[in-house]
C-alpha cells in the first residue's frame, strides 16, 4: 500500500512509514493492524496529555510483564481472554449453530501431557492433607448418547491456589490429569477440593490491577479440555459454588451453566466403595459436545503452552 506523503499531516505521515504501509515487503494484515494501534495509542497519548515519565513507566511495565512471564494472565485479567469467547458465542448465535456445554477461557497455567488412563485416575499425590474430591460426569452429545473414548484433560490448584509446574514445591504433573472416557461416555477422578487462585501479590499484573482498584483472585475451579474424534475441542472450566469470588472472578471466567456445586458424603459405604474411607466431597459435572462440521476444529487452538 502507498501512500501520498503530500497529502498526510507529520502525525499521519510518521504512523504510516513505522507501520511499514509505505513498503512493498512485510505482511498487509499486520502492518493494517500495527497501524490502527499506533494510531490509537497516539490518540490517546494526546487526548490525556501522557507525560514522558508516564510513557516510560509503561514502556517498562511491558519489560517486567516479559520478565516475570505474566502476559497472558494480564490478558486475562484485562477480560481479553473472556472477550474471545464473547466472540466466539456470538458467532455460533448468528450462525444458528448448536451449542453444547458452554466455553470459558484457558488461563495460562495448562502444562500439556498429563499422564492418561482409562475412566478413571487419582490427581493429586497424597503430599496434601486437603479435603478429598471425587470429581465425576459423563461426556455425551447433542442427543444425549454416550461419547465413547472422550479425552478430558483436567488440571487445578492445590489448597494454597497454586498449579504444579509454576509452583515447583509441587510434584510433576499433581493435580493435572487426562482421562478416556469409557463406552459409557462416563470419566472420574479422586483428587483433592482446589482453592482460588490469586494473582502473584509482588507481580506487574497485581500491580495493574492495584492502579484500577480491582483484586486478582479467582474462585475455586477446576479447567477441561474436553475432546473426541468427530466432535468440536471444549475448552472450559466449572466453578464450585459457594466460593465467596463465584461472581466476582478478576478473569471473568464464571458463568451460570459452569456452576457446579459440592455435594458433602458421609456415607462410610459410598467412601469405601471410592477406596476413600472419610467424609469427602463430590463435585458432579457433565459435558455435552457438539459434532464438529470443519477440519481443525477437533483440536484446541495454537497457543504458546508449556510442554507442547
Ligand atoms: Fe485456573
Amino acid at each position: 500500500m502507498s501512500v501520498n506523503p503530500a497529502k498526510q499531516t507529520e502525525l499521519e505521515s510518521l504512523l504510516a512509514i513505522s507501520s511499514g504501509l509505505n513498503s512493498e515487503q512485510g505482511n498487509e494484515r499486520f502492518k493494517a493492524i500495527m497501524h490502527q494501534l499506533l494510531s490509537d495509542l497516539c490518540q490517546t497519548i494526546r487526548k490525556f496529555d501522557i507525560t514522558d515519565e508516564e510513557f516510560w513507566l509503561a514502556v517498562n511495565y511491558l519489560n517486567e510483564l516479559g520478565e516475570r512471564k505474566e502476559a497472558a494472565l494480564l490478558a486475562a485479567g484485562l477480560g481479553l481472554e473472556h472477550y474471545l469467547d464473547m466472540r466466539a458465542d456470538e458467532k455460533e448465535a448468528a450462525a444458528g449453530l448448536d451449542v453444547g456445554t458452554p466455553r470459558t477461557i484457558e488461563g495460562p497455567l495448562y502444562v500439556a501431557g498429563a499422564p492418561l488412563s482409562k475412566q478413571f485416575a487419582r490427581m493429586d499425590d497424597g503430599s496434601e492433607a486437603g479435603e478429598p474430591m471425587w470429581l465425576y460426569g459423563q461426556v455425551t452429545d447433542l442427543q444425549g448418547q454416550p461419547v465413547a473414548g472422550a479425552i478430558v484433560d483436567i488440571w487445578h490448584a492445590n489448597t494454597l491456589g497454586g498449579y504444579s509446574f509454576f509452583d515447583q514445591s509441587q510434584s510433576e504433573y499433581h493435580l493435572r490429569r487426562r482421562v478416556e472416557t469409557g463406552a459409557d461416555g462416563r470419566y472420574a477422578v479422586r483428587s483433592i477440593v482446589p482453592y482460588g487462585y490469586g494473582c502473584p501479590p509482588d507481580g506487574p499484573t497485581q500491580k495493574l490491577l492495584n492502579q484500577l482498584g480491582r483484586h486478582g483472585n479467582r474462585p475455586a475451579h477446576v479447567h477441561f479440555f474436553v475432546s473426541a474424534p468427530g466432535y468440536k475441542h471444549l475448552t472450559t472450566q466449572i466453578n464450585l459454588n459457594g466460593d465467596a469470588y463465584l461472581w466476582d472472578d478478576f478473569a471473568f471466567a464464571t458463568r451460570e451453566e459452569l456452576i457446579a456445586d459440592p455435594v458433602k458424603i458421609t456415607d462410610d459405604k459410598l467412601a469405601k466403595e471410592r477406596d476413600i474411607h472419610q467424609p469427602h466431597t463430590e463435585v458432579s459435572f457433565n459435558f455435552t459436545l457438539v459434532e464438529s462440521a470443519q477440519a481443525g476444529e477437533e483440536n484446541r487452538i495454537k497457543r504458546a503452552r508449556v510442554m507442547e
